[in-house]
Formats: C-alpha cells, sequence, structure tokens
C-alpha cells in the first residue's frame, strides 16, 4: 500500500474565500510596492543627476525627503509581503513552488544577492546623503536603480516560465537557460518596466508640482510628464507584444473567459493617467495643489496591478508552471529531462482518494454510504484550487453548477466532457483533465449535486422571504 501513495500534500482550504486569494492579497501589495521602488529608484537617480548637473540645491532635500519615505513605506512592506508570498504560496501550492525551486534555485539564489544589495543601499544613501561628495551620491544611486531593475529582472524569468516554458526543448534539456529566457520573458520586462517608469514619472510630477514656481520647477514638470507618457506608450505596446506571446489556450481564455469589464479597467486607468500628463506637459505651471491629482493617478495606476496580475494567473490555468503541473497539483505530463512522469494514468487505474496521503480513511474507498463524503474528498483535491466550495470564494461550483443541472448524471457527463482534457470532446482549456477512477468520478457529480441543490433551494427559500 504504502508505494502506491503519491506525494501530495495537505490542503489549505479557506472557507469561503479561497486560498488563492490570500497568496493574491499578499502578492498583489508586494508587486505594488516593488514596482513602486523600482520606478523610484530611476527616478531618484536621474533627479540626482540632474541636481548635480545644474547645481540645483533645491533639489537635493526633495530627494532625501523621498528616499526617507520610500524606505519607510515600499522597502518595509515590500520586505514583509516578500516572505509572505514563500508562506503563504508553499502552504496555498506546495508543489508548484517546489517545481520551481527543483528548475530555478540559482535564480532565486541571484534574486535574492540583489534585493539584499537592493536594500542594503537604500539605507545607505539615505546615512550618507549629506556626508558624501554629490558626485559619488549620484553614481551611487544609479547602482541603486540598476540593481533594482536586477530583481525584476531575475523574477520575471521565473513568472513567465510559470505562464510557459514556450517550446518543447526544456521539457528534454531540463537547461535554466531553456526555460528562464521563455517567449514571454522579454515582453513581461517590457510591460513591467515600462510601468515602473509611468508609475516613477506620476510620483516625480507630484514632487516636482510641490516645488515653488522656477523654470526649473516649470522643466521638471514637462520632463517627468514627457516621461510618464512615453512609459505608458511603451506598456500599451509592450502589452500587445506580451498577449501575441502566450501560449494558445491562454488566447482562448483570454477572448471567452475573462469578463471585458476586467481588461477594459487596465486601458481606461492607462488613458486617464495618459491625459493628467499631457494636461500638465501642456500647463507645466499648473497649480501646486494639483500636486495630489498626480499622486492620486499613482494610485489609479497602482490599482491596475491587482487586474493585470489576476488576468495572468487566470490566463496560467490550468496550470500553475511550466504547462505541465496544473494547479491542484497534478502532475499532468512527462519531463524527460527531470525524470517527471505524468500523474493521470497511475491516479486513473488506482484512484485519486487513494493514492492521496492526506485523504482520510473513512473517504478512501467510494461506497453507498460515503457518497458525499468522498464526493466532497474528491472536490476539495480536484477542484478546490480554483473553485471554492463554498456559496463565496474564488469562482464558487455552486454559482458555476447552478446554470448546468443540480442532477447527478448531468454533472457526471459535464466533468466528462469539460473537464476530459481533449479539446475535440469540448474540454475547457482553462481546465485540468480530471483523474480518478469512473466510482470516483460519480462520487464526486453526487456531492455536487447536492450541494448545487442546497444553494438553488436556500436561494429560492430567501426570495420567498423576501416576496
Ligand atoms: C486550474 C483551475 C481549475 C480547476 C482545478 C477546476 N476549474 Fe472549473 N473553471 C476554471 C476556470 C478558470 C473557469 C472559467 C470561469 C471563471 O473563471 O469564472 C472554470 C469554469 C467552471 C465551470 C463553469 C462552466 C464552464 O465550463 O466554464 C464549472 C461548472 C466548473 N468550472 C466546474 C469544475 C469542477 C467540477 C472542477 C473539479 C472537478 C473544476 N471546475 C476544476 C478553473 C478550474
Amino acid at each position: 500500500m504504502g508505494q502506491d501513495l503519491l506525494g501530495f500534500y495537505p490542503q489549505w482550504y479557506v472557507p469561503n474565500f479561497g486560498s488563492g486569494y490570500v497568496v493574491a492579497a499578499i502578492a498583489s501589495t508586494h508587486v505594488l510596492f516593488s514596482h513602486i521602488s523600482v520606478g523610484a529608484s530611476f527616478l531618484l537617480a536621474y533627479l540626482l543627476y540632474k541636481a548635480y548637473k545644474g547645481n540645483h540645491e533645491e533639489i537635493y532635500a526633495y530627494v532625501k525627503r523621498y528616499f526617507l519615505v520610500l524606505l519607510l513605506t515600499s522597502y518595509i512592506v515590500g520586505s514583509l509581503t516578500g516572505p509572505g508570498i514563500w508562506f503563504s504560496t508553499t502552504v496555498s501550492n506546495p508543489r508548484g513552488i517546489s517545481a520551481l525551486i527543483h528548475n530555478f534555485v540559482w535564480a532565486w539564489a541571484a534574486e535574492w544577492v540583489w534585493f539584499v544589495t537592493e536594500v542594503a543601499l537604500v539605507y545607505i544613501i539615505y546615512y550618507i546623503f549629506d556626508k558624501i561628495d554629490r558626485r559619488t551620491l549620484m553614481h551611487i544611486s544609479w547602482v541603486f536603480a540598476v540593481v533594482s531593475w536586477g530583481t525584476l529582472l531575475l523574477i520575471v524569468g521565473i513568472l513567465s516560465f510559470m505562464m510557459s516554458p514556450g517550446s518543447e526543448k526544456w521539457f528534454h534539456t531540463g537547461n535554466i537557460m531553456d526555460s528562464f529566457y521563455n517567449p514571454n520573458y522579454f515582453p513581461q520586462v517590457a510591460v513591467r518596466t515600462s510601468f515602473t517608469v509611468a508609475l516613477a514619472a506620476l510620483m516625480g510630477l507630484a514632487i516636482a508640482t510641490r516645488m515653488r514656481e522656477s523654470k526649473l520647477r516649470q522643466e521638471l514638470v514637462r520632463e517627468v510628464s514627457l516621461i510618464g507618457i512615453g512609459g505608458l506608450l511603451l506598456a500599451g505596446m509592450s502589452m500587445i507584444w506580451y498577449l501575441e506571446t502566450l501560449p494558445d489556450r491562454a488566447k482562448t481564455t483570454l477572448d471567452f473567459a475573462i469578463p471585458e469589464a476586467f481588461k477594459n479597467t487596465i486601458f481606461i486607468s492607462i488613458i486617464l493617467v495618459a491625459l493628467v500628463f499631457a494636461f500638465f506637459y501642456a500647463l507645466p505651471k499648473a497649480n501646486r495643489s494639483l500636486a495630489f491629482l498626480a499622486l492620486l493617478m499613482v494610485v489609479v495606476l497602482g490599482l491596475t496591478i491587482f487586474p493585470q496580475e489576476r488576468i495572468r494567473e487566470w490566463l496560467r490555468k490550468p496550470y500553475i508552471a511550466g504547462d505541465y503541473l496544473y494547479v491542484n497539483q497534478i502532475v499532468a505530463r512527462d519531463v524527460p529531462a527531470k525524470g517527471v512522469k505524468s500523474e493521470i494514468p497511475f491516479i486513473d487505474e488506482h484512484g485519486f482518494l487513494k493514492v492521496h496521503p492526506f485523504v482520510p480513511a473513512s473517504a478512501k474507498t467510494v461506497t453507498p454510504g460515503n457518497m458525499l463524503e468522498a464526493g466532497r474528498a474528491m472536490a476539495m483535491i480536484s477542484c478546490a484550487h480554483c473553485h471554492s466550495l463554498d456559496p463565496a470564494g474564488p469562482r464558487p461550483l455552486v454559482q458555476k453548477l447552478e446554470q448546468v443541472s443540480t442532477r447527478p448524471d448531468v454533472i457526471y457527463q459535464f466533468i466528462e466532457r469539460r473537464l476530459s482534457g481533449d479539446p475535440h470532446q469540448g474540454a475547457a482549456p482553462y481546465m485540468p483533465q480530471i483523474a480518478g477512477t469512473d466510482e470516483e468520478i460519480r462520487a464526486l457529480a453526487a456531492y455536487l449535486a447536492d450541494i448545487t441543490k442546497q444553494y438553488v433551494e436556500s436561494k429560492r427559500a430567501t426570495e420567498q422571504a423576501a416576496r
């Protein structure tokens, strides 16, 4: 019996919320602050260059204050949420993290070194700001900017591999270079970098508009507005490039499964921010109190990070990483170079409940007496990574199945078709192939029918009570 178990982990299920949303909340916060810090590092280096060239004392005071704010916000929140991503993803998707570590351990080690250097530099720069000569200060700040960007360059290799290795090569070589520089890598670097530029320009605008009226102020306002428009244009263009490099299944998901409103929020906010830049470019003398407008736009642009990251995760489905590991932790195809084999045939033969070490003994074998318990266990290990089993949370199954049926046989047919893994049979491109014995899938259908029926009935009861 012992050797028939597969290496699955206990499942972290957050009722009515979903472990995925816990990760998303931590990760989006992290992305926001880390993008701000990359953009800010370049902005500050540029301002120090400007101050040095033109001997502008007033800029130094601003930049120093800016460093302090950055240190107290971005670096504190960023450094807390970074490990937060590690903790939460390790519990929510242990095999996903394991797959990434087995491929990218050195990339991550390198990223850590760059990150530590970056954090050390932000403290050092603030501390020595008035103590060293200004030329050296300027040079150090450029080193700081490049190191900040370096962390982005490294982490994007891993993120884009999660979307797809992009070709068959890596499966046979297992070489980190064949997965790191995948077709999705450069466009994603371009999207993120241009976003950081736009964010930095907005913050620059907030600083410049607060300076007292002078030729320098107007010059700065116009310059950062232009840089901002450039950043947004680049972001838009590289987003189109990015979409081009997606795997076909992701393109289908983008066109058919992701709500228009979600995509539109991104474009609308980009246009809004572009208009603000254009306004300041045209009217560089605009009132000082408009600084708040620029800051407001930082928030607007910052908030698009959430839909952007969410869409990226959506497009990656059914995989968590590398086109071979499903979000629900099942290895879906062979990776010869890594000695990894698809687990689906094994699970189909032996039963998912049987080979999963953390399914309770009472649910291991499907019997007429434990149909619902076994079915719930199946739903937990097959669907719950992406679908809430409660009425709230991510894509609640009861809400989805309400449209399908409350009958076990119809739900069974739905699963056999939509989760068949075969597009010709009508499989959804975003859902994994169902794995398990026929009995287990019937138990799953029985459980899903049961909870959907309860949901529909309680909805009807509240509607009647309201009338
Ligand atoms: C890898 C993530 C993932 C897993 C695992 C998954 N689904 Fe889905 N499912 C999706 C996505 C994405 C959609 C598209 C709709 C959305 O995003 O709201 C979807 C949609 C659905 C729908 C709506 C109809 C349709 O075909 O689009 C049903 C019903 C459904 N899933 C049932 C299930 C069941 C039952 C399981 C478990 C056996 C399951 N799903 C496992 C991601 C997943």
